[in-house]
């Protein structure tokens, strides 16, 4: 009798697992990209964009109470992760009114950092490009070039408007998670390669074991969730880096322990948190980027991205990761580098990354998890994630300022842009700049120099 009950319990906690809320109907924002075979020779695509599943309300299935509230789960709906997962739901987006997401054109994208609604603020976003409302656009790169403009004239030192892909399933964990109920239409399925601890759901349920965070810091659970990742841009008016992410995992994959490197652990963790950054500013050109500098960031600009294979072929290994800048109708070459040490070549390859990593001491743990022969594989299945966001950890110091902050800036490799290394305070920057915004367009891809007039 005990033993029926309990099998009962369990099937239906297997049935049913994070599901989707109907308060709010979930409407994807459209953000048509283009597909090009040659300069002018483009195809538009009809492809969406959706919000995390992070950002969204979670409420009890049978009514309105918050199975989360601040930075702590309900802990009569969400005693452990599986019934949580079953107990609660996630709602559909406003994404306008609650979360300062708007399409100012057709193929263009504004994420506002801060934005007042109802329930309090909402701080910063993440959303997906989808192929339709259920899955996620999932892109080949290599032998390919991804191409889009960007105005980053309203976002401040501290601020990240980042572009990327992640290795996520392309349909948000649905099908390989029973507990996942919401998949890619309601933003499932994240991870990257710093291995997140903070999202409230990961493989169908709830984060909820060891779950802590002071208030006003989102929490983080026991779990996080890894997978490899391409940064194309991570920037704000002052700085700009672009970062491949390794790790020995080929999938969205649950970490805990070691494995997700906290702290002390961070060269032992399943994902390359480091990666292998090609930044100007810290690679020695500090006129090349920033308001009235050769990419000036007072206007609007174009980044070009190829992933040049061994063989100039789709299956070929990747080789060099090179990038273009087009302003004012120039073609404007990425900054060579200038650091005694390393070549000065203006793309990344694995010789770039030993060399770089060699002059600034750094630990090239992206080569010790296979570095740019690794990116290629993942690069044939990557998800398109835009965002905005201001950093918890360490104040963007990383990509805009000194880091780590308690190194001489003389020393190579530590000074990376010239903002203040308060400016990104979370406290801080969302008061002072709570209007600031990143607007995304024009996102294509094709071959090599077909997106964008190369000559
Ligand atoms: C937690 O959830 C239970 C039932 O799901 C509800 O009765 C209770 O009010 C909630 N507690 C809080 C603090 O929201
Ligand atoms: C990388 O850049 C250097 C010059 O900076 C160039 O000589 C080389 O051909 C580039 N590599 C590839 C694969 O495009
Ligand atoms: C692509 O265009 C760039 C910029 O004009 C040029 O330097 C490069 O040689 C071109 N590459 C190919 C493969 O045509």
């Amino acid at each position: 009798m005990y033993r029926a009950a309990a099998a009962t319990l369990l099937f239906a906690s297997l049935v049913l697992g994070q599901q989707v809320g109907t308060n709010t109907p979930e409407k994807h924002p459209s953000m048509p990209i283009e597909v090009c075979t040659a300069p002018g020779s483009c195809t538009k695509e009809n492809t969406e964009v959706v919000l995390d599943a992070n950002w969204r309300w979670t409420h009890v299935t049978t009514g309105y109470t918050n199975c989360y509230t601040g930075s702590s789960w309900n802990a009569t709906a969400c005693p452990d992760g599986e019934t949580c997962a079953a107990n609660c739901a996630i709602d559909g987006a406003d994404y306008e009114k609650t979360y300062g997401i708007t399409t100012p054109s057709s193929g263009a994208l504004k994420l506002k950092f801060v934005t007042k609604n109802d329930n309090g603020q909402n701080v910063g976003s993440r959303v997906y490009l989808m192929a339709s409302a259920d899955k996620y656009r999932m892109f080949n790169l290599l032998n390919k070039e991804f191409t889009f403009d960007v105005d980053v004239s309203n976002l401040p030192c501290g601020l990240n408007g980042a572009v990327y892909f992640s290795e996520m399933d392309e349909d948000g964990g649905l099908s390989r998670f029973s507990g996942n109920k919401a998949g890619a239409k309601y933003g499932t399925g994240y991870c990257d390669s710093q291995c997140p601890q903070d999202i409230k759901f990961i493989n169908g349920a709830a984060n909820v074991e060891g779950w802590g965070g002071d208030s006003g810091d989102s929490g983080a659970g026991k779990y996080g969730t890894c997978c490899a990742e391409m940064d194309i841009w991570e920037a704000n008016m002052d700085a700009t880096a672009y970062t491949p992410h390794v790790c020995s995992v080929n999938e969205q994959t649950r970490c805990e322990g070691a494995d997700c490197g906290a702290g002390d652990d961070r060269y032992s963790s399943l994902c390359d948190k480091d990666g292998c950054d090609f930044n100007s500013f810290r690679l020695g050109n500090q006129e090349f980027y920033g308001p009235e500098k050769t990419v000036d960031t007072t206007k609007p600009f174009t980044i070009v991205t190829q992933f040049v294979t061994d063989d100039g072929t789709d299956t070929g290994t990747l080789k060099s990761i090179n990038r273009f800048y087009v302003q004012d109708g120039k073609v404007i070459p990425n900054s060579q580098v200038v650091v005694e040490g390393v070549d000065p070549v203006n793309n990344i390859s694995d010789e770039f990354c030993t060399q770089q990593k060699t002059a600034f001491g750094d630990n090239n743990y992206f080569g010790t998890l296979g570095g740019m022969a690794a990116m290629g594989k993942s690069l044939e299945k990557m998800v398109l994630v835009l965002s905005v966001w201001d950093d918890h950890a360490v104040s963007m110091n990383w990509l805009d300022s000194n880091f780590p902050n308690d190194a001489d800036p003389s020393k190579p490799g530590v000074s990376r842009g010239r903002c203040d290394p308060e400016a990104g305070l979370p406290a801080k920057v969302e008061a002072a700049h709570p209007d600031a915004s990143v607007i995304y367009s024009n996102i294509k891809l094709g071959a090599i120099n077909s997106t964008f007039a190369a000559n």
